[in-house]
């Protein structure tokens, strides 16, 4: 022990006391610690085997969303160009001594030259230092962690309060360890006088701990420990969660919230959650601190919804670091382009309950529009936006393309209603891959034509928002199906009809060979009494989240003998075709979260 100087002298009876409490702090024995935590249940209940065979990571927008200077292509967060960020933000510095107008420009810009980080807000000025060191007592590769902040003339040791593997994932990065942290043990204090240390929170999610948030800790402080990982060190794999980025982790921490991985795969096909970690029902376990604090988290919206009005805006305590950079990131993404769908103008009050199918009023539903061919309406379609439709591929053929009709805010063709509306067509776009005999991709777009240039839109119509993910509603939902379509005993019908029915599972136990999980999906009711049948095709089987916005899941496929139990309806599944759809009508017509 050093020989304490005057100045610090009113601290010695509390370092003492550490001395003194030493087997709190004794040598890490985190193999030993390692052994205690695989003692916990394997986690395979908490785990869905399908969804792990998918290899889903931060970057898989079906299951998370994207940062903001990403962009999701074919299930995949891929870099955007810094020019596809929004302009407004402030300067920022990389450690390859350029400055860049934005942060989302320099996210970006790493995004593809992962070797230029963060390093402060402001210019470049050459005299920046940011450093992350450990500090070793002994031989092991247990040490405790210290920062020099470019805003602070001397380095500090982190404070062991808020500090976690999420913390610890990040620093490993920083002292060049691509896989993180192996660990956090506790480490024995120095025998040195420290009274402040760096209380940092950060989301994971930083490439390097200078992105995090720092506050300073007066007081003497229990202090941070970190172990980065080593493969030879790591659990054995029988006793190990492995992780899609090849880290393995203790079983025992699959499913808790923490990114363990570092890649977020340990967290990303959960059943359920265990400890403080909510589940977002699209089967992702975020840390419970992220619930109702006003950013969206889960891609299913589960998190901010019920909140009662007691969203928390996180008040934290003033950063050390001139701009906090979690901020800015949320402020990047409320700049983000937004679109509106799925929302009615005016919510309708809720009709009888469905028995066969119920009467459906104007307004009820604003994206269902009827494709007249002949002298009947021949199918159903939904507006999408813009100048577009989507039906089933079925349903059309390049070829009668002048001879179809659109019409929206029908809903007797008897006896049309005075507020609809009607579009010829000028483009039938038919999946590349649909198979006619086995319905497979049956799925198509009409483009629309307007009476002018300007005017791309259906009056009274509402987009249905379009599925970016397969994860968005699970079995068991209840949806509704509409359209035109014959009743029980091949009955015609002039009037618009819906009907409530269920998501289920897997079809194939019904339709063996004939169903395609990939492309379809299925719904009915126990009872076989609600169903699609001939004629509602090409027509909308939609679904609401938790804030009651409407998405197309389905589109009216095919199934045998309409209304009867043992043969479901079957649909194609769109969020199979988001990129499909997005090739043809524009990305930004149809994305609502980040283009
Ligand atoms: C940038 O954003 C801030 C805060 O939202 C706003 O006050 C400012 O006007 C914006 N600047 C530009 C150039 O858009
Ligand atoms: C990993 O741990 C082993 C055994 O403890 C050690 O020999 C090796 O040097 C370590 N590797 C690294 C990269 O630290
Ligand atoms: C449709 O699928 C069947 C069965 O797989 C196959 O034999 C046929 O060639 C396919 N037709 C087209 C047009 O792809
Ligand atoms: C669906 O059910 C079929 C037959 O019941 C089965 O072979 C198949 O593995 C199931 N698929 C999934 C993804 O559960
Ligand atoms: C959604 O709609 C239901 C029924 O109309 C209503 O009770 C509920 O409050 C709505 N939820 C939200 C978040 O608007």
């Amino acid at each position: 022990m050093q020989v304490p100087d005057v100045a610090s002298m009113r601290l010695l009876p509390v370092v003492l006391l550490l001395l003194c409490s030493c087997t709190r702090f004794c040598r890490p024995h985190y193999r030993k610690e390692n052994e205690k935590k695989s003692e916990l249940p394997p986690a395979s209940d908490l785990l869905d085997t399908k969804c792990l065979a998918e290899r889903h990571t931060h970057r898989s927008c079906d299951k998370v969303f994207c940062q903001p200077w990403q962009k999701c292509i074919g299930g995949t967060c891929l870099c955007k160009l810094p020019y596809q960020c929004p302009k407004n933000g402030t300067r920022v510095c990389a450690t390859n001594g350029k400055s860049f107008l934005t942060y989302c420009q320099l996210k970006s810009f790493q995004c593809l030259q992962p070797d230029s980080k963060f390093l402060n807000s402001g210019e470049c000025t050459g005299q920046e230092k940011f450093d992350v060191s450990l500090h070793h007592e002994g031989p092991d590769s247990v040490g405790l962690l210290r920062v020099k902040l470019t805003v602070l003339e001397e380095s500090m040791y982190v404070c062991k309060d808020g500090w976690g593997m999420t913390q610890a994932n990040v620093a490993c990065l920083d002292l060049g360890n691509p896989l993180g942290a192996l660990d956090t043990p506790d480490v024995a204090r120095p025998d040195i006088n420290i009274d402040e240390c760096l209380h940092v929170s950060c989301r994971g999610t930083e490439t390097s701990l200078t992105e995090c948030t720092f506050t300073r800790r007066a007081g003497v402080q229990e202090l941070a420990g970190v172990v980065c990982y080593n493969d030879s060190e790591a659990p054995p794999a029988e006793k190990a969660f492995q992780c899609v980025n090849g880290k393995r982790i203790p079983r025992g921490k699959a499913c808790d919230g923490v990114n363990d991985c570092g890649d977020q795969s340990d967290e990303l096909c959960c059943t359920r959650c265990q400890g403080a970690s909510f589940h977002c029902s699209s089967g992702v376990c975020i840390p419970q601190q992220y619930r109702c604090n006003g950013e969206r988290d889960c891609i299913t919206g589960d998190d901010e919804a019920n909140c009662g009005g007691a969203e928390r805006p996180v008040t934290s305590e003033p950063n050390l670091l001139p701009l906090d950079m979690d901020t800015e990131r949320k402020r990047i993404k409320s700049l983000l382009p937004t679109m509106s769908c799925g929302v009615k103008q005016h919510m309708h009050s809720r009709r009888k309950r469905v028995v066969g199918g119920s009467q459906a009023h104007v307004g009820d539903f604003p994206w269902q529009v009827a494709i007249k061919y002949g002298d009947g309406i021949s199918c159903g379609g939904i507006y999408i936006g813009g100048c577009w439709v989507v039906t089933a591929a079925h349903c059309v053929r390049a070829s009668r393309v002048r001879q179809y009709i659109i019409f929206s805010s029908l809903i007797d063709w008897i006896k049309p209603n005075t507020e609809l509306h009607f579009r010829l067509v000028n483009k039938v776009i038919i999946h590349e891959n649909y198979n006619g005999s086995t319905y497979q991709n049956d799925i198509a777009l009409l483009q629309l034509k307007m009476p002018s240039l300007k005017e791309c839109e259906m009056p009274g119509s509402v987009p249905a928002c379009l599925p970016w993910s397969p994860y968005l509603f699970q079995p068991n939902h209840k949806c509704i199906v509409s359209g035109w379509g014959r009743e029980k005993g091949n009955l015609r019908v002039f009037s618009l009809k819906w009907g409530e029915v269920h998501l289920i599972n897997n079809c194939s136990q019904f339709y063996p060979g004939r169903y395609f999980e990939k492309e379809m999906l299925c719904a009915g009711t126990d009872d076989g009494s609600i169903d699609a049948c001939k004629g509602d095709s090409g027509g909308p089987l939609v679904c609401q989240d938790v804030n009651n916005v409407t998405y197309l899941w389905g589109i009216v496929s095919w199934g045998e003998n309409c209304g009867k139990p043992e043969f479901p309806g079957v649909y194609t599944k769109v969020s199979n075709y988001f990129d499909w759809i997005g090739r043809h009508v524009g990305r930004s017509l149809i994305t609502q979260y980040n283009l």
